[in-house]
């Protein structure tokens, strides 16, 4: 290995190891009492972030459709240590449940300091066949729901210090086939929340906004799509959910989970032939 090599490794050690060393700790305790509500939390990532929360003694509401399903959550949420643990069926495609849901939570829990948007709706893993109308319904479900749970709840925020946290996928910043509807929407919450962290940094606003690139995590909905297509590792639900309540926890304004998605996320733009080469390569299809 030639000299200039080991120099630039050194350096890139070193900025590593910087980046590391001056990153906020995460302190479990600050968690303690703190009102949270989650969306998308019946099952997969949401249903593991609301065990994380309830295991470090927050105040917890979780919502999606599903009624039965959000009880057994909430129960577990309970006997893990949650110190409240209520629930609140709601469909994001609709004009109002989004913000009947944060209503809730504020009212119940007296405001929020996390407000944690994670859920999406159900979507094929398809070439485009031209449904303009899932798209549509995919954008409310996936998008705009957010947008609007996000101003619902921003004046309690401003009010705690308190934190907005979105989950995105590497596929809101790198598209990938099969997925177009679905990447559409997760390319517009980085666009959005991208410009809203802007505008509260520039406002001098107490909120901070953490947005979450996600890899392929192996909740069952996704694991469904994937199994026998791909080879990409999957990782686990419930590592994902502790370093997206960490980032938000920290405010820090970027979560890359696992680390390589950043890598990819920076190759796209850096080395767009070998990228295009990867992501077309990385599914097994024959026309
Ligand atoms: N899993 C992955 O590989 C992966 C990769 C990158 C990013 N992510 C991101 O991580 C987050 C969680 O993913 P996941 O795999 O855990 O998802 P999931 O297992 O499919 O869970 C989706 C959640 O959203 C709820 N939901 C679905 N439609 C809804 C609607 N119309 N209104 C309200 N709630 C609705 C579901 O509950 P109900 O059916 O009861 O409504 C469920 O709780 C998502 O933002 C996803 O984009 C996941």
């Amino acid at each position: 290995m030639g000299t200039f090599t080991k120099v630039l490794l050194t350096a890139a050690c070193v900025a590593f190891l910087a980046v590391k060393w001056n990153a906020p700790r995460f302190d479990a305790e600050s968690l303690r009492g703190a009102r949270v509500l989650v969306t998308g939390a019946s099952t997969g990532i949401g249903e593991q972030m609301a065990y994380h929360y309830a295991r470090f003694g927050a105040q917890v509401v979780i919502t999606a459709r599903r009624e039965k399903v959000l009880q057994k959550v909430a129960e577990k949420c309970l006997s893990l240590g949650a110190q409240k643990a209520l629930y609140i069926a709601a469909d994001m495609a609709s004009e109002s449940d989004p913000d009947k849901a944060v209503d809730f939570a504020l009212e119940q829990l007296g405001g929020l300091d996390y407000l944690v948007l994670n859920h999406i709706g159900p979507s094929p893993f398809t070439m485009w066949d031209g449904d303009v109308e899932h798209t549509r319904w995919l954008m409310k479900v996936n998008f705009l729901s957010y947008a609007q749970m996000a101003w619902r709840a921003l004046a309690s925020l401003e009010q705690s210090k308190g934190a907005l946290v979105v989950v995105s996928s590497l596929l809101g910043k790198l598209p990938s086939p099969f997925v177009a509807p679905y990447t559409s929407t997760k390319f517009a919450l980085n666009g959005f929340f991208g410009a809203l962290h802007h505008e509260l940094a520039m406002k001098k606003s107490n909120v901070s906004i953490s947005i979450c690139t996600l890899g392929l995590i192996d909740t069952q909905s996704a694991m469904e799509k994937v199994r026998g297509v791909t080879n990409v590792p999957a990782y686990p639900a419930a590592d994902a959910a502790l370093n997206i309540i960490m980032t938000g926890a920290t405010r820090q304004p970027e979560l890359f989970y696992p680390w390589f998605t950043h890598i990819m996320t920076l190759s796209k733009d850096w080395f767009p032939s070998i990228t295009d080469y990867i992501v077309q390569n990385s599914y097994n299809y024959i026309p």
